[in-house]
């Protein structure tokens, strides 16, 4: 006799959850790439720079413009080595490693050629907040003073207006400069184009590598090339939304808290005297890491660790300027 029918149960015990923390796919391994640096035999993965195989022989190679989270734009040329049988020199921030390279990071032309970058940048732009590069400028020799004494700074909102094709002859003895007026349009950052390098990894950070918001980009050709805004509008007229994150990858402080600024300009700015601590934003669900600049008591700016999964570094409005909600009233 035929089996009665049963009706499937309605209610049944889910699976255990799993106990494993869910992990992204495992990268795909990629073939080994040989080379030789400095005399040394090195092996990368393919689609390694040769700066990741610097790193790897643990060579210190100076970098500007390069980003580990953002694509490579080649604009600073001051990571430059020499790459036997090639006619120019190369930028390793870039250069993919190909098998049977042999690269010398070291050698007299690769050193010229950093320290005439380095010198050209020293003579043009107010590099006071950017320790690193004039780090690099002892390290290399540069001598910015050899390339005349320094133009008077440009009027302010001058060098927005200059239009391309439009070159000045240059003075003899006199050193070009971008120096110009500090941007205060805002309570919340400042923009010292005096003290642009030119790297646009404010530009890759506002575009397409993090924010899409493209509020900025690089107008003009040659010297009179910088960074603004659409028709050199001031920020509150733009399309910025002050998420902040082309402060977080500024290497020379153009970009910089007007906390930090205002401190400065009053003498009161004291990293020595600051400490760091990392918190998570609790303004929605994302989670992203904050690090809290606090001096005396008080929250003097905000940033975000660029090794961190969830945010690369990048924050919005709220995580990166919203602090006053739990600044120190007393
Ligand atoms: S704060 Fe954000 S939106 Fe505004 S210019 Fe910078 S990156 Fe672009
Ligand atoms: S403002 Fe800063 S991040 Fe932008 S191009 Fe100039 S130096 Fe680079
Ligand atoms: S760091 Fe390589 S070109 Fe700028």
């Amino acid at each position: 006799m035929a089996e009665p029918f049963r009706e499937p149960p309605m209610w049944f015990h889910a699976p255990p959850r799993p106990t494993r923390v869910p992990m992204p796919p495992a990268e795909a391994s990629r073939p080994a790439v040989d080379l030789v640096v400095d005399g040394k035999a090195v092996s990368v993965p393919a689609g390694a720079t040769l700066l990741d195989a610097c790193a790897k022989l643990g060579l210190d190679i100076p970098t500007i413009c390069q980003h580990p989270n953002m694509t490579p734009v080649n604009v600073c040329r001051v990571c430059v080595v020499e790459l036997e049988g090639a006619r120019t020199l190369v930028p390793s921030c870039s250069r993919v490693a190909e098998s049977g390279m042999k690269v010398s990071t070291n050698s007299d032309r690769v050193r010229a050629s950093r320290r005439m970058v380095l010198e050209l940048l020293a003579s043009s732009v107010d590099l006071s907040t950017a320790p690193d590069i004039q780090r690099r400028c002892a390290e290399y020799g540069a001598r910015p003073e050899r390339h005349g004494s320094p133009e008077p700074a440009s009027p302010e909102g001058e060098r927005d207006q200059r239009v391309p094709g439009h070159h000045h002859l240059p003075e003899p003895g006199i050193a070009r400069r971008v120096a110009q007026p500090v941007k205060i349009d805002n309570d919340l950052y400042v923009r010292d184009y005096s003290k642009c390098v030119l790297c646009y990894k404010c530009v890759q950070a506002c575009g397409d590598e993090a924010q899409n918001t493209f509020a900025i980009s690089v107008a003009g050709r040659g010297f009179d090339a910088r960074i603004s805004t659409e028709n050199a509008v001031p920020l509150t007229d733009s399309a910025c939304v002050y998420c902040g994150n082309c402060i977080g990858v500024c290497p020379t402080g153009a970009l910089m808290f007007k906390s930090e600024h205002d401190m400065r300009q009053a003498g009161t700015w004291d990293e020595s005297a600051q400490k760091q601590t990392d918190t998570i934003c609790g303004y929605c669900g994302v989670g992203c890491t904050l690090t809290l600049h606090v001096q005396d008591n008080t929250i003097v700016k905000v940033t975000s660790p660029a090794d961190r999964e969830i945010t690369h570094g990048n924050l919005c409005i709220k995580g990166r300027f919203g602090y006053q909600s739990v600044q120190n009233k007393a």
